[in-house]
C-alpha cells in the first residue's frame, strides 16, 4: 500500500504568498512530483491547513484540482480552515453530527480522517462527540486503522508551537489506548516540521509541509519560527509487518547526484569514490 501525505498547503489567493513562498505554485509543483513518482498511489490524504484564511474560493479550487487526480484523494481540515465554509464546498465529508470525520477504505484496512478544527483559535479539540465518534468507528472497525488528522498529540517541545497543539491529548490516548492494537499509524500535520515518533506505541508521522517551513528554535518562547528548508511532502509504504515512512523534499533546489552502484568491491578509500 502506497498513501500520499501532503499536508498544510494553505492555499491563498492566486499571486499572494506566505513566507515569500507561492502556496498555489508550491501545491500544484508537489502534485507534479507526486504525479512523476507515484501514480501508483493507492490514496493522497492532505491533513489540514487547506486554505490559509477558510476562503471559499481556495476549497472550491481544491475540489476542482484533486478531482483531477488519478487516486483517491482524501481531506482533512486544520486551524487556518474555516468547517462551515469547507462543508460548503465539501458536505459529503461530513459526520452526522457535522464534523469533518470520516472512514475511507484503503488496500490494508480503514482509513479514518478526524476533525481537530475549533472556532477561532489555533490550538486543535477533540470534543467529547468527535472522541466518541472514533471510539464507535474503531469498534465497528474489523480491519487495521490507519487515522489523520491535522494537529500534533505529543508536545514538540516547542513553546509557542506546543500552545496550539492538540489540547485534548490525553482524551485522545485514552481512545487510542483502547483500541491500540487496531491501529498501525497516526499521520499529522500542522507543525511545518518533519517529525515521528510514537504515541501509546502506535507511530505517527508528519512532513514539513508544501509551502512554507518551520525550525526548531528551542530557545524562542514567544514567536513560531520559520525557515528557508525546501518544500516536502511523504509517503507512506506499508505492508503486513511494516510501515516505511519517506520526507520527499520536492522543493530540494541543487543537483542530485549518481554516486555509483551499491557495491562493497567498488568502493575506493584512496579516491573516496563509490
Ligand atoms: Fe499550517
Ligand atoms: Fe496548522
Amino acid at each position: 500500500m502506497k498513501i500520499l501525505q501532503l499536508t498544510d498547503i494553505h492555499l491563498t489567493k492566486p499571486g499572494q504568498t506566505i513566507g515569500g513562498r507561492d502556496p498555489n505554485a508550491n501545491f500544484e509543483k508537489a502534485l507534479d512530483h507526486c504525479l512523476k513518482d507515484h501514480q501508483d498511489a493507492d490514496a493522497m490524504v492532505i491533513t489540514g491547513d487547506l486554505s490559509d484564511w477558510g476562503d471559499r474560493e481556495d476549497y472550491e479550487r481544491l475540489k476542482h484540482r484533486i478531482a483531477r487526480l488519478p487516486f483517491p484523494v482524501q481531506l482533512c481540515i486544520g486551524n487556518h480552515d474555516d468547517r462551515p465554509t469547507f462543508l460548503s464546498v465539501f458536505p459529503e465529508l461530513a459526520s452526522e453530527d457535522g464534523f469533518v470525520n470520516y472512514i475511507f477504505p484503503l488496500p490494508l484496512g480503514t482509513g479514518i480522517a478526524l476533525d481537530t478544527w475549533a472556532p477561532q483559535t489555533h490550538e486543535g479539540a477533540l470534543c467529547t462527540k468527535r472522541l466518541q465518534w472514533l471510539d464507535r468507528a474503531l469498534s465497528a472497525s474489523s480491519s487495521p486503522a490507519w487515522l489523520f488528522m491535522h494537529h500534533n498529540f505529543v508536545p514538540n517541545r516547542l513553546g509557542p508551537l506546543d500552545s496550539i497543539m492538540l489540547k485534548d491529548a490525553d482524551a485522545f490516548g485514552q481512545v487510542i489506548e483502547r483500541h491500540k492494537d487496531k491501529i498501525r499509524h497516526i499521520c499529522h500535520g500542522h507543525c511545518h516540521l518533519p517529525l515521528a515518533g510514537s504515541f501509546h506505541g502506535i507511530s505517527f508521522s508528519a512532513p514539513r509541509g508544501t509551502n512554507h517551513a518551520g525550525w526548531f528554535s528551542f530557545d524562542e518562547d514567544k514567536m513560531l519560527a520559520g525557515s528557508d528548508l525546501p518544500q516536502a511532502y511523504a509517503v507512506l509504504h506499508a505492508d503486513a509487518s511494516s510501515v516505511m515512512v519517506q520526507m520527499i523534499e520536492f522543493g530540494y533546489q541543487a543537483k542530485v547526484r549518481l554516486e555509483g552502484p551499491p557495491d562493497y568491491a567498488a568502493w575506493d578509500r584512496a579516491t573516496m569514490e563509490r
